[in-house]
């Protein structure tokens, strides 16, 4: 819509950007690299942020930073998994068929994970996106998984990541045999104004527009209006692009910001 008018080979502030396109701030670094090593160790690792806050984006990272020859990540994101549909998800991840029975369907992951190991020498990672949604049945038969082994060493690494309700529900005391075996623990929060910043930088970095688009001012409303949240930031950056092109305005200032927001916050409201 507005790419043409900035000259942009790519359109940013969307959310199926390259992961290595990705705007690494301290806070993601440090993320990656307990998610990193939770894959090496075989942990199990829970991720938590408010929403929008880039959970899938680092996850999605992950899967392509860990080397395929080394690592088998496994993904699965829905709300409405049973634990049979949990453990056919992931068999026809490996490229094997569904079972009928949840026992069947158990076993047979177990074994394509020790081929795994033993044969190819790949260790499994297994992402449990949006997991507050699941019901405590399914977040113990994830925790399982874990433990199916006698012996001390995990048999996968184990991701779960979901928005802070999942943190609320493990610290409940019913879900206390899951929280005990948590060994990694990593939270997501917004973004300060610098790594704002510096984020709306490397997006219109990453389109191939040449200089920067949003000055100082209009970085600041976005930011007062986003909180330093990915999500709302890329919704008021898009909105005022296409705002900014239809004035033909090469620069885009706060007043610009500051009118497409107040539409924003009046639509968001209805
Ligand atoms: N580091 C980043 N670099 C570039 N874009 C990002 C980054 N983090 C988040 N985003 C963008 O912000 C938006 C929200 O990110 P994402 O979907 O990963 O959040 P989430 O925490 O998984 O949200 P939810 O809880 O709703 O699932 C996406 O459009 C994503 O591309
Ligand atoms: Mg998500």
């Amino acid at each position: 819509m507005y790419e043409a008018f900035y000259g942009m080979r790519h359109t940013p502030f969307v959310r199926g950007i390259p992961s290595n396109a990705l705007y690494k701030t301290r806070q993601n670094a440090e993320v990656l690299s307990r998610l990193s090593y939770t894959a090496k160790n075989q942990l199990f690792a829970v991720l938590i942020g408010e929403p929008g806050t880039g959970k899938t984006s680092t996850l999605r990272r992950l899967k392509d930073e860990l080397p395929e020859s080394e690592y088998m990540v496994l993904y699965v994101s829905d709300s409405r998994l049973t634990p049979r549909s949990f453990y056919n998800y992931m068999l026809n991840q490996l490229g094997c068929k569904s079972e009928f029975l949840r026992n069947t369907a158990r076993n047979a992951l177990h074994k394509q994970i020790e081929i795994m190991r033993s044969m190819q020498n790949r260790k499994a990672v297994v992402i449990v996106d949006e997991a507050h949604l699941l019901p405590k049945e399914m977040l113990e038969e994830a925790r399982f998984l874990l433990n199916y082994r006698m012996d001390s060493e995990n048999p996968l690494a184990l991701i779960l990541s979901g928005q802070t309700e999942l943190w609320d529900k493990l610290r409940l005391s019913a879900y206390r045999a899951i929280l005990e075996r948590v060994d990694i623990e990593c939270f997501l929060t917004p973004m300060d104004f610098a790594d704002t910043k510096q984020y709306i930088q490397s997006q219109i970095q990453y389109s191939g527009h040449e200089s920067p688009i949003f000055t100082d001012d209009a970085i600041r409303s976005i930011f007062d209006f986003s909180g330093g949240n990915p999500r709302l930031i890329n919704r008021a950056c898009s909105q005022s692009l296409i705002y900014g092109s239809q004035m033909k305005q090469n620069c885009i200032d706060s007043k610009s910001v500051d009118i497409v927001l107040e539409n924003e916050v009046t639509g968001m409201s209805q």
